[in-house]
């Protein structure tokens, strides 16, 4: 079922078009990547799904509605690049903080199990800005998962986090969409794309180079049965002589 629509989305900063004419579609229950080189506009794409930019022109509709209505809003969460986290708070201050904004009821225990599974239980009453820097990322992961959104926009998420955050993300992401949640990974990891990815979205300075699976992606680029995506994305994303 579709839940995420944009269309003809654009965006420019001054001189720079970071985002060309953009149009895709995320459905319930899939894991989508969302990759390309630096610079070519992932970033910015979500960014102006969430808000948080304002678009130049362009649709973007959240369950139908307009992703700037409040009921739209409510079905997306974002967990950035860099966590941006209150300081003097604590971990725990933070999950209470989402819990109020979202009139959340029953979550301690919800809470306790992601603090657990992503080994910052010791960490719970700590201030923000006393952790390291893959602690702040999985609170602010933490913060993304506590209030059950549909779509999960989720910039880089992989950087800075260990091994064990890292298989503890991936299988929060996969039980997501297990649960019929809808995740966009913007990732430079090309093997958790492969792993993790049903369809992929291949940007190019601001545009969509490839949309689909792994699989037709090979057979596109005609490529042997054992190319590596890598090969396929240098492929894809090469600049033409
Ligand atoms: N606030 C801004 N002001 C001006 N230009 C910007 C701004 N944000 C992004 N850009 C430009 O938009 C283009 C796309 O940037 P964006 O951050 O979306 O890329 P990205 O695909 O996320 O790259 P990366 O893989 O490095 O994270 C770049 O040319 C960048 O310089
Ligand atoms: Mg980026």
């Amino acid at each position: 079922m579709e839940i995420l629509r944009v269309e003809n989305l654009q965006k420019r900063f001054k001189k720079t078009e970071a985002v060309k004419d953009v149009s895709f579609v995320l459905n319930s229950g899939e894991i989508v990547g969302l990759i390309g080189p630096n610079g070519a506009g992932k970033t910015t794409t979500i960014k102006c799904i969430m808000g948080l930019l304002n678009k130049t022109a362009g649709d973007i509709k959240v369950a139908g509605q307009d992703h700037l209505y409040d009921e739209a809003r409510e079905k997306l969460a974002y967990i950035p690049e860099s966590p941006d986290l209150y300081p003097m708070l604590t971990v725990w201050e933070h999950l209470k903080f989402i819990a109020l904004a979202y009139e959340l009821k029953d979550w301690e225990g919800k809470a306790l199990n992601y603090l657990n599974a992503f080994d910052l239980i010791e960490k719970k009453d700590e201030l923000c800005k006393n952790l390291s820097k893959g602690m702040k990322q999985k609170v602010s992961i933490t913060c993304a998962l506590l209030h059950e959104p549909q779509i999960f926009l989720v910039d880089e998420p992989m950087i800075g986090l260990d091994p064990k955050a890292i298989r503890e993300l991936k299988n929060t992401l996969l039980s997501l969409k297990k649960e019929g949640k809808t995740i966009l990974l913007s990732t430079h990891l090309l093997d958790t794309a492969e792993d993790l990815c049903d369809v992929v979205i291949v940007m190019k300075k601001g545009e969509v180079m490839f949309e689909g699976t792994i699989e037709e992606l090979k057979t596109m680029m005609s490529a042997e049965e054992n190319s590596s995506l890598e090969e396929l994305f240098l492929e894809v994303t090469k600049d033409d002589e």
